[in-house]
């Protein structure tokens, strides 16, 4: 098969053996991967795959169809469509999946979008609820939200009820978050528009005093991006005074029972709203996997709406 597949901190596609799948896991045709910072961040040598996941081919989501099952696979059968998280590999042509992280792709998604749903909505979904406890007519900050944790986090906010304010620097993506029907602001100066009772860290350490100001009392702060920068003096007594709770997460190291439950939530709680129109994928751009190393620069460049994905 053939791989998107780092090669001296750049991408290459070039033919590798094909993966076969253990207990448990489905083979897929790969249809659709979307790409994600930490992609970006494994080509360039700073963000090596946990034990088990390919070395040198990214991918952390994929979309496609069940070729054949493992032993033990009770789930699904060959011929499924499937969509999910995986800790590397998936921007290939053939990529295993354990089926207790894979979901079935909603009727209404398309390949290319539901290529770009599992890393994005799962992030999103995990720290806005999971984490960080959001709910009903709570005053909700995204930062860096035209990316596609952001869009996925707005989005879920809106569907839940709670009341939406986004930080987008660049204006043109400002504009299309807007008219998702929340507060679009720019970033500078976001403390003057709190209280908010949870907000969505994407961008980085540069905000943390900020959101510190802007947080409600009893308000929850969930670091998911540190982009921008990792390294901040807080005031602690800020944190003390507002009864607040400020922690991080990741997905990617976690061990697979929690992955499942992640998936089992999307099932249950954010794949529904695909049906119902509540959700959308918004595909900024997407590329055929021989045009791999071009989807990579796309994503470098920023100032994009959702996301960049793969096309197998
Ligand atoms: N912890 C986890 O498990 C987990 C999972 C998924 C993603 N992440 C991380 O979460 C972050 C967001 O992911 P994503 O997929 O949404 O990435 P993305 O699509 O690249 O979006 C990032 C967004 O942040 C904005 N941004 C970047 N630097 C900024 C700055 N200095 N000031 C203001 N806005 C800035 C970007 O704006 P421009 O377009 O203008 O650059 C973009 O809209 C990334 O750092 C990613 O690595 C973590």
């Amino acid at each position: 098969m053939r791989a998107a597949t780092i090669r001296d901190g750049r991408i290459e596609v070039v033919e590798h053996p094909d993966p076969e799948p253990q207990d448990g896991q489905l083979l897929v045709r790969v249809h659709a991967a979307g790409l994600n910072g930490a992609d970006l961040l494994q080509v360039a040598g700073h963000y090596p795959p946990p034990p088990g996941a390919p070395a040198d081919i990214p991918g952390l989501e994929l979309a496609g169809e069940v070729v054949s099952c493992g032993r033990r696979v009770g789930r699904f059968e060959p011929g499924d469509r499937v969509m999910g998280i995986v800790a590397g590999g998936g921007q290939a042509e053939l990529a295993v999946i354990h089926e207790r992280t894979a979901m079935p792709v909603p009727e209404e998604l398309d390949w290319t979008a539901a290529g770009g749903v599992p890393e994005v909505f799962t992030t999103a979904h995990d720290a806005l609820f999971t984490q960080a406890g959001l709910a009903v007519g709570e005053r909700l900050l995204v930062h860096g939200a035209a990316g596609g944790v952001g869009m996925a986090a707005v989005q879920l906010g809106v569907m839940t009820g709670a009341r939406v304010t986004a930080t987008v620097r660049n204006e043109q993506c400002r504009t299309q978050v807007a008219a998702l029907g929340v507060q679009a602001i720019d970033p500078e100066g976001f403390a003057d528009y709190g209280p908010f009772d949870v907000i969505l860290e994407l961008v980085g350490a540069q905000n943390l005093t900020g959101n510190l100001e802007a947080l409600a009392t009893g308000g929850r702060i969930v670091v998911i991006g540190v982009g921008a920068g990792a390294v901040s003096d807080i005031d602690l007594r800020m944190l003390m005074h507002k009864r607040a709770v400020l922690r991080g997460s990741t997905l990617r190291s976690r061990p697979i029972e929690e992955k499942a439950i992640t998936a089992r939530l999307m099932e249950k709680m954010v794949l529904p709203g695909f049906a119902s129109g509540d959700l959308i994928v918004p595909v900024a751009a997407s590329y055929p996997l021989d045009e791999a190393p071009a989807a990579y620069d796309r994503f470098k460049a920023g100032k994009k709406l959702g996301k960049v994905v793969l096309e197998i």
